[in-house]
């Protein structure tokens, strides 16, 4: 072999070594994958093509000037996730931590910049110590550098973050610039100030999984879509994931060949109780309306009272919105609404019709939700149904009432087609309340004012707790039966694939924030 192929070889061969083997056995114990086992999990076999493998870093302080490592931390590239196209770069905690420094900064610039030209996905593996502390304003500069590229990317190609290892600092505004986070429990976390600094400012004793883990990002703060219990189920995940979605904003979502059958859903007739007050699980109405085990919920354990995910309706990706009745009757809060109008927004970014189900009460009452902004918040969900211009259908499944019928995708907001089950309420509000505001001196006048109530219950419920209203004036296009709704929705979506709407001319809008 000539001189100068074995140079290569030779520090190929050294820029596979990472960090050195102690550190690899010592990410190993962590029940962490390295940087490079984590691409080869991710990747079809033999596809990635890396670029930069033998970038160091330009630092000379510190002593920096001895300690050169292949790859400088990052490990960055492209191949085929199932065949399609994946930007990746997977941070390598054997390297100063997977710190980041000036030259890291540049190979996952470069690698955005690429993705973004070729119309592919970008997937960031993190796992990082953070700012490469030898660096200083050199290392924040990489950070702001990737930070604005993830702006620029967003709505373009799809930009998946998997967080398996630290992610501290101003470095966790890269993950949350990008469109969805999957977090490794019990082995990664992400906090702007880790639990010393929470400890010295504000006296609260933590620890970081309880500030920063899976679960808790995944529950209470929503920064987290998904979990994962280990580093090969997160990159499996976030092969699922891609099978959703479009490589770019030019693109359809990936289909699968489907032929129309029948497609009655018998079950679909018996899940609703009788009982307007009487709870039901959405997922289940989701199940039978969707292919088999198509569903991939997006925060399924935050504001559970709305349901965001994937799923496919003969063969194709659609967005599914819907209120749960099973959480605090399916009502619209803060973080339901937010949560819906962020999924609204990317399926609209991305092409994904959307598909909204209804079964709401109104708006969450108290002053917790007033003072913490329910209005502009509800106001986000508004806001990103009416400015989404895929084909979108809704289904009112029992009870759509007040401000939230409107919210909900309703006709008046730009929703192309509407159906109602024929136990669908559409009101201003429920029978009862409802009676008790109109009717109340009547009542009050009665010798049993309990049962005038009853009588006027009825009498309301009568009119407007049934679906034929809205039907009338146009408003539900469609009552159906439950068991056709699949055939309606099917047909209802292909009928809107060519749907083009031309967006007025500006800049951009300014959603409520
Ligand atoms: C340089 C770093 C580093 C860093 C870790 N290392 N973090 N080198 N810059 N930020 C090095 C360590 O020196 C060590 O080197 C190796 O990485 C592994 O670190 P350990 O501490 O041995 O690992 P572990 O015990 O698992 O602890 C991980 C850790 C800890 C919790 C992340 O390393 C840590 O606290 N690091 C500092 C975190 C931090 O303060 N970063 C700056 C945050 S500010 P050797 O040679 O021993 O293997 C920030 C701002 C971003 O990020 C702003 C963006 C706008």
């Amino acid at each position: 072999m000539k001189e100068s192929h074995e140079e290569l070889n030779r520090r190929r061969a050294e820029a596979l070594k990472g960090g050195g083997e102690k550190r690899i056995e010592k990410q190993h114990e962590k029940k962490k994958l390295t940087a490079r086992e984590r691409i080869r999990y991710l990747l079809d076999a033999g596809s990635f093509e890396e670029l930069g493998s033998l970038v160091t870093h330009r630092t000379t302080d510190f002593g920096m000037a001895d300690q050169q490592y292949y790859g400088d931390g990052v490990v960055t590239g492209y191949g085929t996730i199932n065949g399609r196209l994946a930007y990746v770069y997977a941070q390598d905690f054997t390297i100063f931590g997977g710190s980041l420094s000036e030259t890291h900064a540049e190979k996952i610039c470069k690698l955005m910049d690429l993705a973004v030209k070729a119309g592919a996905p970008v997937i960031g593996l993190n796992d990082s110590g953070g700012a490469r502390i030898q660096e200083g304003v050199r290392s924040l500069a990489g950070y702001a550098d990737i930070f604005y590229r993830n702006v620029q990317a967003s709505g373009v190609v799809p930009q998946l973050s998997a967080i398996m290892g630290p992610c501290a600092g101003g470095a966790v505004y890269s993950p949350a610039l990008t469109d969805f986070i999957v977090m490794v429990e019990q082995t990664s976390y992400m906090f702007v100030t880790g639990p010393n600094v929470v400890r010295t400012v504000t006296n609260e004793e933590v620890d970081s999984e309880e500030l920063g883990g899976a679960r808790t990002h995944a529950s209470k703060s929503g920064v987290a879509h998904r979990t994962a219990p280990n580093d090969a189920a997160c990159l499996q995940d976030l092969k699922k994931l891609l099978t959703y979605l479009p490589q770019n904003n030019r693109e359809l979502p990936p289909s699968v060949p489907f032929e129309l059958g029948s497609e009655w859903r018998e079950d679909l007739g018996n899940l609703v109780p009788d009982n307007p007050n009487q709870p039901y699980d959405m997922r289940a109405v989701i199940e039978g309306i969707v292919d088999a085990e198509s569903f991939y919920e997006i925060h399924a354990e935050y504001a559970d009272n709305i349901l965001t995910g994937f799923a496919r309706l003969a063969g194709k990706t659609v967005g599914i919105v819907a209120n749960q009745p099973l959480s605090l009757a399916g009502v619209l809060d803060r973080d339901s609404s937010r949560k819906a109008a962020r999924f609204t927004r990317f399926c609209d970014c991305f092409n994904i019709p959307l598909l909204v189900l209804v079964d709401v009460p109104g708006f969450l009452p108290g002053t917790d939700q007033e003072w913490n902004g329910i209005i502009v918040h509800g106001a986000k969900l508004l806001y990103a149904l009416s400015e989404a211009t895929v084909p979108r259908i809704t289904l009112i499944t029992r009870k759509a009432y007040g401000g939230a019928y409107d919210v909900m995708n309703s006709k008046h907001i730009g929703a192309d087609l509407n159906y109602a089950w024929p136990g669908a309420e559409i009101a201003v509000m429920g029978a009862k309340g409802a009676s008790e505001i109109i009717f109340r001196k009547e009542i009050a006048k009665a010798e049993d004012p309990e049962k005038k109530l009853a009588e006027k219950e009825a009498e309301y419920a009568e009119k407007f707790a049934n679906p034929y209203r809205a039907a009338g004036r146009g408003f539900i296009d469609e009552v159906i039966l439950p068991g056709e709704t699949r055939r309606k929705l099917i047909r209802g979506f292909a009928s809107l694939e060519n749907k083009q709407v031309d967006a007025p001319k500006r800049k951009h809008g300014n959603i409520p924030l």
